[in-house]
């Protein structure tokens, strides 16, 4: 399973890149707002800081404008994935983007039937929004289950699914178990995810009895 990270902030994307368990960044025009950046500098400097995949979503809604957005963040790096709302002229954007070459996230997938559209348009990642599912008592990961079932049934389908929209991580474990390619998770549920009380008090422990030993393992 893949993690990206879903923020514009890149003082918190370098600091979890450091772990080395970052494989890539998703942005929208929320994160970057909340940002308070200019789009185009913090997407230069994020795609520096992870190789892998770093979602940068157009603004417009008509195919045209989309299509010249997404050229102009594509050729901020090579990294770039331009994201694109699942949409009659999303779709029909992510089809012609996807020809040249250019990696696609097609983003606010509500539906099966949304994620096999965006399947059909040779999207690389279609992310379904679970949490947003969840916040309206509809079973979020109950989607992903059925688009990954879908998706199986379909080896030539090559879309990978982006568990977005992620709460908590339950989430995370819950899409890993119906194994769901990658989740994209705010800054705050990937360090949740370190978390386990039982290994704060098992490591006191063991430091603590090692200290009795008089012992270091660099020598004296
Ligand atoms: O980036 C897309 C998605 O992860 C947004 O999540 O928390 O705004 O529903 P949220």
């Amino acid at each position: 399973m893949k993690f990206f990270v879903d923020t514009a902030d890149i003082a918190e994307i370098r600091d979890l890149a450091e772990t080395g368990l970052v494989d890539g960044v998703t942005t929208n025009p929320s994160l970057v707002a909340k940002s308070g950046r200019k789009f185009t500098e913090v997407l230069a400097e994020i795609c520096e800081v992870v190789p892998g995949p770093v979602s940068a979503e157009v603004a417009a809604t008509d195919f045209a404008t989309m299509m010249k957005e997404a050229w102009r963040l594509a050729r901020i790096a090579d990294n770039i994935t331009v994201k694109v709302p699942l949409t009659r002229d999303g779709l029909k954007a992510c089809r012609a983007l996807t020809k040249d070459g250019i990696k696609v996230n097609v983003t606010l997938c509500f539906s099966p039937a949304q994620a096999i559209l965006a399947a059909k348009a040779g999207a690389t990642f279609v992310s379904p929004f679970i949490g947003r599912l969840d916040d309206v008592s509809i079973d979020g990961m109950a989607l992903i289950a059925d688009i990954c079932a879908i998706f199986r049934r379909y080896p030539a389908f090559t879309t990978e699914v982006l568990v977005a929209s992620v709460r908590h991580p339950r989430h995370v474990v819950e899409a890993a178990k119906i194994g769901a390619h990658v989740v994209t998770v705010p800054p705050k549920v990937l360090r949740q995810l370190f978390d386990h009380p039982l290994t704060d008090k098992g490591l006191a422990a063991f430091l603590a009895d090692w200290k009795k030993t008089g012992q270091s393992i660099l020598g004296d």
